[in-house]
């Protein structure tokens, strides 16, 4: 190499340099912590390294060149994006970006009902934001939403509330469920909610929220109360269980009176008598509207019985009549379909294991409560002819502890048809054997007194 290209190198690795050095105190200036820091002391190590400056100013070179090409190509890049946008006319919608195809965008109703229904399940519905805006409680079937009935499941964080809450989601016929209970509301609405099935869920959470939660509803399931121990009788539940039956009766009759009401807590033979009450003394009392949940009795019944015939059970049909309780559980094994007969020795054994069905799943458990997953199935399989009924299907019929004709008795569980109205017509018992005869007396004994005990609650 040339001296005076020797020197010339020289002196441009001088300027560069000098340059870094210069760029290296400025930019260490504003460098204080993290990133900065870790820049500044980069910059410091190219500056004390004679290599790396070389490499440096190739770099310049380069983004002098750069730097040129951009400011040639710069003026034919803004000509051709303004004369873009002047071919587009934006007064006019169909231009706009958020246009489709069958017309202009509306953000309004749309975008509100879709944020209604994400948020739903976090925040329980509030009446004041509910009435300013395009979204009424009527509205509530959400778009895009299976069309249906709403639902309300009150005690639905229990042993039975749950897998009741996770059955009726699923069922095709429930556009809105709600879900209240006084602990855990939001965390079961949050996982039930996230099922894909058509149903939108809402959660509520303790009394504030209880007529927020019943507000509108075509059918109100109530499993809220306290389940039997080991020892217990379903009558010992009468304290605790008759005062929550008789607050949120309140609230039904207040927010949802024509609502068809499912009541599940024990002793029914005593609760559905304080619901009637409380309705009555709002002035909402519509008999047909109030049913006492006995399907877990037929349920049984069908199961064991097929399982002494050798059948599926679900061919077998057994009606099952009186109450909800021990000796007042009186299954007609004379009237099963499809016909068969049955030794005394089978009838007693079916009626005693049909009547303690519920105390073999108690004692079971040993202290960690009753039925609640064969509950939660009957209480859907109930509650899906109560909809079938609502819906106008025809022939739909179960056994229910009903205000009732049949016997002298003012409640008493036998098969209804189930209609738009409810429990449109209750059916007689029909031909009973001398067996069934005996036990249609016991069972009257023990229901008189238990129904008055309900009665005297509130009237007290
Ligand atoms: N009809 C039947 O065939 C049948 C069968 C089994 C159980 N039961 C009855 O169902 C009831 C519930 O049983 P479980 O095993 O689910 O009991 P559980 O204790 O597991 O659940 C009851 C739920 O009710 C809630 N609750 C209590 N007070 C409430 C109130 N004031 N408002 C709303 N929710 C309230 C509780 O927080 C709890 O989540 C019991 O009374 C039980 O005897 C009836």
């Amino acid at each position: 190499m040339k001296k005076r290209d020797k020197n010339s190198q020289l002196e441009m690795l001088e300027g560069a340099k000098s340059m870094g050095v210069r760029a290296a105190t400025s930019v260490s200036a504003g460098a204080a912590v993290g990133i900065g820091n870790v820049l500044s002391s980069s910059i410091h190590s190219v500056v004390q390294n004679s290599s790396l400056a070389k490499q440096s100013f190739g770099y310049a070179i380069l983004g002098f060149a750069l730097t040129k090409a951009i400011a040639l190509f710069a003026p034919i890049m803004a000509f051709l994006i303004s004369s873009v946008f002047r071919s587009k006319d934006w007064s006019d919608p169909s231009q706009q970006p958020n246009y489709r195809a069958h017309g202009p965008w509306k953000p309004s109703a749309e975008a509100n009902q879709r944020i209604a229904r994400i948020s739903a399940h976090l925040h329980p519905s509030n009446v004041q934001m509910e009435e300013s805006s395009i979204l009424g409680r009527t509205n509530c079937r959400a778009k895009g939403g299976a069309p249906g009935f709403k639902v309300a499941i009150l005690g639905a964080a229990g042993g039975i509330g749950q897998p009741l809450a996770m059955l009726m989601k699923m069922n095709p016929l429930v556009s809105v469920l709600h879900l209240y209970d006084v602990v855990n509301a939001p965390g079961v609405t949050a996982d039930i909610s996230h099922m894909d099935t058509g149903a939108v869920v809402r959660g509520f959470l303790g009394q504030p929220q209880l007529e927020s939660a019943l507000a509108g509803m075509d059918l109100v399931i109530i499993p809220a109360g306290v389940p039997r121990k080991p020892g217990m009788t379903r009558d010992d539940l009468f304290n605790i269980n008759a005062g929550i039956v008789k607050t949120l009766c309140e609230g039904i009759a207040k927010c949802c009176p024509n609502a068809i009401v499912n009541l599940i807590s024990n002793p029914v033979n005593s609760t559905v008598p304080i619901a009637a009450e409380v309705f009555k003394k709002a002035g909402t009392y519509d008999p047909k509207r109030l049913l006492g949940v006995t399907m877990l009795d037929v349920v049984r019944a069908n199961t064991f019985v097929a399982e002494v015939l050798g059948l599926d059970p679900r061919e077998v049909d057994v009606p099952v009549v009186g109450g909800h309780s021990g000796v007042t559980i009186l299954p007609l094994l004379s009237q099963v379909k499809p016909p068969c007969s049955f030794t005394p020795e089978e009838t007693e054994y079916l009626t005693k294991r049909i009547q303690d069905g519920g105390t073999e799943v108690v004692q079971a458990k040993a202290g960690a409560g009753s039925a609640t997953l064969s509950m939660a199935y009957a209480a859907v399989k109930f509650a899906d002819t109560c909809l079938r009924g609502l819906r106008g299907d025809a022939g739909i019929v179960e056994c229910a502890f009903v205000a009732s004709q049949v016997t002298e008795l003012p409640f008493f569980a036998s098969k209804v048809r189930l209609g738009r109205t409810g429990a449109e017509e209750v059916y007689q018992l029909g031909p009973m054997n001398e067996y069934e005869r005996v036990g249609l007396e016991k069972a009257k004994n023990e229901l008189a007194e238990s129904i008055q005990k309900g009665i005297s609650f509130i009237k007290k």
